[in-house]
């Protein structure tokens, strides 16, 4: 390398920001240049303006560059221009094919938590998500026959873990409330949302710490309080009412997943701090992060989810737990026996 191109990569590493390639999917042409890093040194990949197809981006990743870099005032305007299709989407969700309006909405939701997670103070940010939110939860609660093919078609849209999550913990929450015929439209609305937004708390650890099996000491504690972190994020913020800001706060009360990062003062089982609508949160969290691949482990199968969940709860709610197997097995039951 001459000193010219030492001095230029230099400045380069100095200016760029990382993003995922992802954000560019969607897009006619690039508002960006886009670099890779690759032995030891930046290359650009894509221009500003250049033409952009999902061939191009799927040889991008195939090549294993999902994190790409770019400069940071453009990750900016690129920021603002899928804020603005989100805005766009939500806006016009009912002109067009429904379903269709359901996939994009999805993939734009899921790329702007990133950008929520990035900055958990903005209002705006948070504003959009929840009304955005607000439009997807009546379409899927009025289509329910629909969420198995939408729950597929999200997972291979292949977003992070950490931000396919909340909405597919939310989906379930919301299938299973549905199905008891026990709640009121806007009970699961609120529901659906305190659960989509329950986690908000983790945006504390940058994201590709999660990638990681094991996690340092400190980054454990403070995962360990990412519910009332939750809660200190949304409080004033986000629309609900106190009783739901409760169970963000004990939402995983119930858990004995990760025991270690457990609260010591909290009990596993004890429900009486949290409540019915808690246990539901939790549990339907469990199955979706459980049937999910992680980096560092392959997913479970249902049945073996729901082992766990028989463990948890079926003593003290069998009929609740026999609800909850019945509400999967129709779920699945085009790809699971
Ligand atoms: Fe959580």
């Amino acid at each position: 390398m001459t000193a010219r191109d030492l001095f230029r990569q230099s400045h380069l590493a100095l200016s760029l920001v990382p993003l995922t390639i992802r954000e560019l999917f969607n897009l006619p042409s690039s508002p960006c240049d886009i670099y890779a890093y690759e032995n030891e040194s930046f290359k650009q990949i894509i221009r500003k303006g250049m033409y952009l197809d999902s061939k191009v981006l799927i040889g991008i990743i195939q090549a294993g560059h999902i994190k790409v870099f770019t400069h940071e005032n453009e990750r900016r305007t690129l920021t603002e221009l899928q804020q603005q299709s989100l805005r766009t989407i939500t806006r016009s969700f009912s002109m067009g094919n429904p379903h269709e309006n359901c996939k994009k909405q999805l993939s734009l939701l899921t790329l702007n938590l990133r950008y929520l997670f990035e900055d958990p103070t903005n209002d705006e940010t948070l504003n959009l998500q929840y009304q955005s939110l607000k439009i997807l939860f009546k379409y899927l609660f009025d289509n329910p026959k629909k969420h198995e093919v939408i729950y597929q078609e999200f997972i291979k849209q292949g977003h992070h873990y950490i931000f396919t999550q909340p909405f597919v913990s939310a989906l379930f929450l919301l299938g299973v409330l549905k199905h008891s015929h026990a709640y009121s439209e806007k009970d699961i609305e609120n529901m659906f949302i305190t659960s989509y937004f329950k986690d908000i708390g983790m945006s504390a650890i940058p994201v590709e710490k999660y990638d990681q099996e094991d996690l340092t000491e400190n980054d454990k504690k403070i995962l360990s309080n990412h519910a009332d972190l939750s809660v200190q994020i949304l409080q004033g913020r986000l629309q609900i009412s106190p009783a739901h800001f409760k169970i963000i706060e004990a939402h995983h009360s119930f858990s004995t997943l990760r025991t270690e990062m457990e609260r010591p003062n909290q009990k596993t089982n004890d429900l009486t701090i949290s409540g019915f609508e808690t246990m539901m949160v939790n549990i339907t969290d469990i199955i979706a992060a459980m049937i999910s691949p992680r980096p560092y482990r392959e997913p479970t199968t249902l049945f073996q989810a729901l082992d766990l969940v028989k463990i948890l709860m079926s003593n003290q709610y069998p009929y609740e737990f026999k609800l909850i197997v019945n509400y999967f097995k129709n779920f699945f039951s085009n790809t699971v026996g």
